[in-house]
Order: structure tokens, then sequence, then C-alpha cells
């Protein structure tokens, strides 16, 4: 055995299959494009139609508006990524191309990668090298991608919307009755977003107020979201920008409550942060923070997108902050002075929640 096959003898890929995912990954960005073009112009969806039998190039060409040249090539593009398979002149749509059509998780990935991520993702090296979201210029000009976030065009900011709400909204049902077992009557909901965590709030317990902090030009969002909601009235705005450490968090809650919020921060910024919401809390008061660590999911594609998704921080949102192991975030917290009292992972399907206080 030579040394290079000592080195990779416990490799789950054999040579030709490493080979293979290479290519895939080398032509990944065009992969990538020629699928959302193919859902996006409808070619997908057309061929799906077509059921078992499939159809021929010129019946895709008849059903739509994209040039027969345009079809040619995605079809056949299609054909080698595997959304469909070829039966003599006839193209019939796979399992995957179906679920590139049809699931929502990666409808939601998919628009998220073009729409905020795609055009930046090119000065990824010069964000790893300087530590700069070197990319977040091709959305606009801010220091950070959530002083920027309510000013997105429409579509961006949608696409962006709905992948953070598509993680969260799926733990919050799951995330409310371990935050009111213990009754809370005030709850400070930090990097609230869109209000809604603070409306599943007020509809679940009639005796709540809460209060959203987050970026000023964020919050217009969320009071225009959570304007003439059930509870509404018992939902309050505390415009704060938590990079200046000089911002402290307001006293008086029982529970402050972090959710896809830390993530957002380099590990020293975090530190930062939990020191003050220990200061705000107090001893008595609590705080709960549900996040997304890749070494806590129920499978390895879970923790692949939370992977992936650290590039986005790293070339687009901020620069310095990632989707993290569960042990950066506990060395967070001691640092802190906070102790963890409770814990549980797969919180609606890929969510920790912790409830944490002083040590
Ligand atoms: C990923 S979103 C989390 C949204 C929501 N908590 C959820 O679970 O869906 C992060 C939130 O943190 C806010 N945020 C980011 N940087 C901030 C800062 N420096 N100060 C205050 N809030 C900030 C953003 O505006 C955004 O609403």
């Amino acid at each position: 055995m030579s040394d290079s096959e000592r080195h990779f003898a416990t490799d789950k890929l054999s040579a030709l299959d490493a080979k293979v995912a290479a290519q895939r990954i080398a032509f990944g960005p065009v992969v990538f494009q020629a699928c959302r073009v193919l859902r996006q112009t409808g070619i997908l969806e057309t061929v799906r139609k077509g059921g078992d039998r499939g159809l021929t190039l010129a019946e895709v060409v008849a059903s739509g508006v994209v040039p027969r040249y345009g079809v040619k090539v995605l079809l056949e593009a299609g054909l080698g990524i595997g959304l469909f398979r070829r039966e003599q002149t006839r193209f019939v749509l796979t399992r995957l191309g179906y679920f590139l059509l049809r699931d929502p998780m990666t409808r939601i990935n998919m628009d998220v990668v073009h729409d905020i991520c795609y055009r930046g993702l090119y000065h990824l090296e010069e964000a790893i090298r300087t530590g700069q979201p070197a990319g977040l210029k091709s959305l606009g000009n801010w220091d950070t991608f959530y002083q920027g976030l309510s000013s997105l065009p429409p579509a961006a900011r949608e696409s962006w919307l709905a992948f953070d709400h598509y993680y969260s909204d799926q733990a919050f049902p799951g995330a409310l009755p371990l935050v009111f077992a213990d009754r809370p009557k005030r709850l400070l909901d930090v990097g609230g977003n869109t209000g809604r965590w603070a409306m599943q709030c007020v509809g679940y317990d009639p005796g709540v107020r809460v209060t959203i902090a987050d970026l000023p030009q964020q919050l217009e969002l969320a009071r225009a979201a959570v304007q003439g909601g059930k509870g509404a009235d018992r939902v309050t705005f505390h415009p704060v920008d938590l990079l200046d450490e000089s911002r402290e968090l307001p006293e008086g809650y029982e529970v402050i409550w972090m959710s896809q919020f830390l993530d957002c921060f380099s590990e020293a910024e975090i530190v930062s942060i939990l020191r003050r919401a220990a200061r705000a809390l107090g001893d008595n008061g609590t705080l709960h923070i549900l996040e997304l660590f890749w070494d806590r999911q129920p499978n390895e594609t879970a923790a692949f997108c939370l992977q992936q998704t650290s590039l986005y921080f790293a070339c687009i949102a901020n620069g310095n902050s990632q989707m993290y192991h569960s042990e950066d975030l506990w060395r967070c917290l001691q640092a802190a002075g906070l102790q963890i009292l409770e814990q549980r992972d797969q919180v609606g399907q890929f969510h920790t929640w912790l409830k944490c206080r002083r040590a």
C-alpha cells in the first residue's frame, strides 16, 4: 500500500467516487444556476406534468416561453445533474428533480443563496483574508447585512425572511411551553426581527407583555408586522444596536429570549452581549437561547446546511460570525458568568434550547 493509499484507507469515498464528487464541486455554480433556471422558467414543472412517460424536447418547447436553444441546453444539463432521465427521446422527471421543484426547504435555501449570497460569494476569498464581509457590497453599502435588511429590494428581503422564518417558525411551538413553564409576565425578545415570536408569546399567554429589542430600522418592519394582530397592545419596542458596547439591555424582565440571534456575532461580541444580558437579568431572571448548532443535528445534511450558512456570515452578513459548534457557545456563556440550567436538542427539528442564569 502506498503512503497516499494508507492515508485515505478509512475514507468513505473510493478514488473514483471522490473524483466524481470533485467534478460536481468544480461545476457547482453552473449546476446551481441550471437548477434554479429550470425551476424558474417552469421547465421542471412542465416535465413533471409529462408524468412517467415524459416529454420530448419539442413538447417541452411547445409548452413554454423559453426558446428551443435554452430548453435544450437546460434539459441536457438536467440529465447530467440527475433531474431527468432519458427514455428514448423523452425526458422524465427523477425523484431529485421532483424534490428540487417541490421541497420547501430546498426552495428556501436556493432562494437565499441566489438572492442574498450568490453575487457576493465571488468575494469570499477577500472576506476570509480580511475578516470583512467583502460580498456585502453586492447588496448595498452598509457595515453589516442587518443594517441593510429593512432596505433590501423586496424580493431579496422576502428570500432572507423566508429563510430565517422557515427554521425558527418550526421551533417556536416546541419552545413556548419550555419558556412559559415559569409563567413569566415580562419577556424581552432580543433580535426579535419581524415580531413572530413576540406574537406567538402574547397568543400563548394572555398575561404576558413582550418587548422586542432590535436595530431601529428593523423595528420599523416589526411594528408594521405586529400592528393589528391579536395581543399587539402587549408588544412594545426597544431600539438598540448591541454592537455598541455602551448600550445596556433594559432591566425588569423575568425572561430574556434570544432566538437565532447569537450566531449573528463573533465570539467576543457574544460574550459582551451575554454579559449585558446577565446584568439586566439580575439574580432571578433567566436567559433562554434557541440556537442551531452544527454538532447537534439529527443528520449530516442538516449539519452541512449550517456549515455552509457560516459562509453567508463570513462573506455577506458581517465577516466574523457563524453557525457555531455548541462548545463555542458554552465557552461564551462561561466567560459571561452564566450557567446552563436546562437544555434540550431538536426543538422543532434542528434547534437547541438552553435555559441559563447567572452563575
Ligand atoms: C437571524 S435574525 C433572528 C430573528 C428571530 N429572532 C428568529 O428567531 O427568527 C437576527 C436578528 O438580530 C438583529 N440584529 C442583528 N444585529 C443586531 C445588533 N447589532 N443589535 C440589535 N439587533 C441586531 C437583526 O436585525 C435580526 O432581527
